[in-house]
C-alpha cells in the first residue's frame, strides 16, 4: 500500500497526426492497424493531479464534472500492477481547451495520467513504457507522452512490446507552426473508438489503407529527415484526405466535417495557391489544423479565422514531452 499522498500533478500537450491512425489490429491491447507520425503541440495540453485515496474505486474529474470511464480504470489497473498496490487513486484533470470535438483530448488525457500515475507510484518508467501504458487508454495518446515529431510504431507483435511511441525529431530543429481553426466545441457524435472498429468491417476500403500505411510512414520519415516541408505538407494533407476517404466510405457513412470544415480546407488550398506555404489535416472531428512553414503561422490564422463558420483559429508552435510539473 502506497501511503497517503500529496497531489503529483503532470502536464501533457496534444498531438495532431500527419500520418493517420485510424484501426486496431488487436482491440483488447488497443494495438494499432497502421503506424503513425504525429506532431505535438505547444499550446493544448492536459494537466492530470493524482492522489492515492482509502476508496473502494478510482474517481476523476475532468474540468470539475465527474467521469466515468473504465479505460481510466483499467490504465490504473496496468498501473498498480506495476507498483504492486491495490490503492485507489482520485485524478483530478483540466484541459484548457474543448474536450472531445476532435482537439486530442483523449491523447493528452491519458498521456497526462499515466505520466502522474507512475510518478505517484514511485515508478521509474521508461518513455517508451510509459508510451505502451498510454496507448491502453488511447492510441494517440502514446504520441503524446514525446515532444516534437513523433512516430508510433504498429509493432507486429501479439502481446504489444513493440507498439510504441518515439521521437523522431526535437521540436526545436524544424520550428513548424500550426493554425488550429475551431468549427464548433460541441461534443462530436460518433467517437474515433466506434469509428474506426465500424470502418475495420464495414468499409470496402479498410485494407487498401492498411496496404498504403508503410509507404506513407517511409515517406513522411524521409520529408522529416530533409526538413522538406513541401513533401511532408502534401504526405499530410493525403493521409487525412484518405482516413476521411475511408470515413465517408464506412456502412451508411461517417462524416466529422461541417460545412466550416469544407470552407478551411478551400482557404487553405487558396492560400497554396497564392504561394503560402499551408497544408491542412483533420481529425476525428470538424476543426481543421493548418500545417504552417515557420514565420506563416500568423497570416495563416488571419486568414482562417475570417473564414464563415470558424470561431476562432488558434496559432501555437510546437510542444514538448509529458513531464510531471509539481
Ligand atoms: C483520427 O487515439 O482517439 O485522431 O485508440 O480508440 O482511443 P483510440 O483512438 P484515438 O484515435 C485517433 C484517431 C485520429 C487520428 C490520429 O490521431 O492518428
Amino acid at each position: 500500500m502506497i501511503a497517503d499522498s500529496t497531489p503529483i500533478c503532470a502536464r501533457a500537450h496534444a498531438n495532431i497526426a500527419l500520418i493517420k491512425y485510424w484501426g486496431k489490429r488487436d482491440a483488447a491491447l488497443n494495438l494499432p492497424a497502421v503506424g503513425s507520425i504525429s506532431i505535438t503541440l505547444a499550446d493544448l495540453y492536459t494537466e492530470t493531479a493524482l492522489t492515492w485515496h482509502n476508496a473502494a474505486t478510482d474517481t476523476a474529474t475532468l474540468d470539475g464534472q465527474p467521469v466515468e470511464s473504465k479505460r481510466i480504470s483499467h490504465v490504473m489497473d496496468l498501473i498498480r500492477a506495476l507498483a504492486d498496490t491495490d490503492q485507489r487513486a482520485a485524478v483530478t484533470s483540466t484541459n484548457n481547451f474543448p474536450t472531445g470535438a476532435g482537439l486530442a483530448s483523449s491523447a493528452s488525457g491519458f498521456a497526462a495520467l499515466v505520466v502522474s500515475a507512475s510518478a505517484a507510484a514511485g515508478l521509474e518508467l521508461s518513455t517508451r513504457e510509459l508510451s505502451i501504458l498510454a496507448r491502453q487508454g488511447s492510441g494517440s495518446a502514446a504520441r503524446s507522452i514525446e515532444g516534437g515529431f513523433v512516430e508510433m510504431h504498429r509493432g507486429h507483435r501479439a502481446d504489444g512490446t513493440d507498439a510504441y511511441a518515439a521521437p523522431l525529431a526535437d521540436k526545436d530543429s524544424w520550428p513548424l507552426e500550426v493554425v488550429v481553426a475551431i468549427t464548433t466545441r460541441a461534443q462530436k457524435a460518433v467517437d474515433s473508438t466506434t469509428g474506426m472498429t465500424d470502418t475495420a468491417t464495414r468499409s470496402d476500403f479498410f485494407d487498401a489503407w492498411v496496404a498504403g500505411a508503410d509507404g506513407d510512414l517511409d515517406a513522411a520519415r524521409e520529408a522529416i529527415a530533409n526538413r522538406d516541408f513541401d513533401a511532408l505538407g502534401a504526405l499530410s494533407e493525403r493521409s487525412c484526405l484518405k482516413m476521411h476517404g475511408l470515413m465517408l466510405s464506412t456502412g451508411d457513412g461517417l462524416i466529422y466535417w461541417s460545412s466550416a470544415t469544407v470552407a478551411a480546407i478551400h482557404e487553405v488550398r487558396k492560400l497554396r495557391a497564392e504561394g503560402v506555404p499551408v497544408y491542412f489535416t483533420i481529425d476525428a472531428g470538424p476543426q481543421v489544423k493548418a500545417l504552417c512553414a515557420p514565420g506563416y503561422g500568423a497570416m495563416v490564422a488571419e486568414r482562417l479565422g475570417a473564414v464563415v463558420g470558424v470561431e476562432a483559429a488558434q496559432l501555437m508552435g510546437l510542444g514538448p514531452a509529458a513531464h510531471v510539473i509539481a
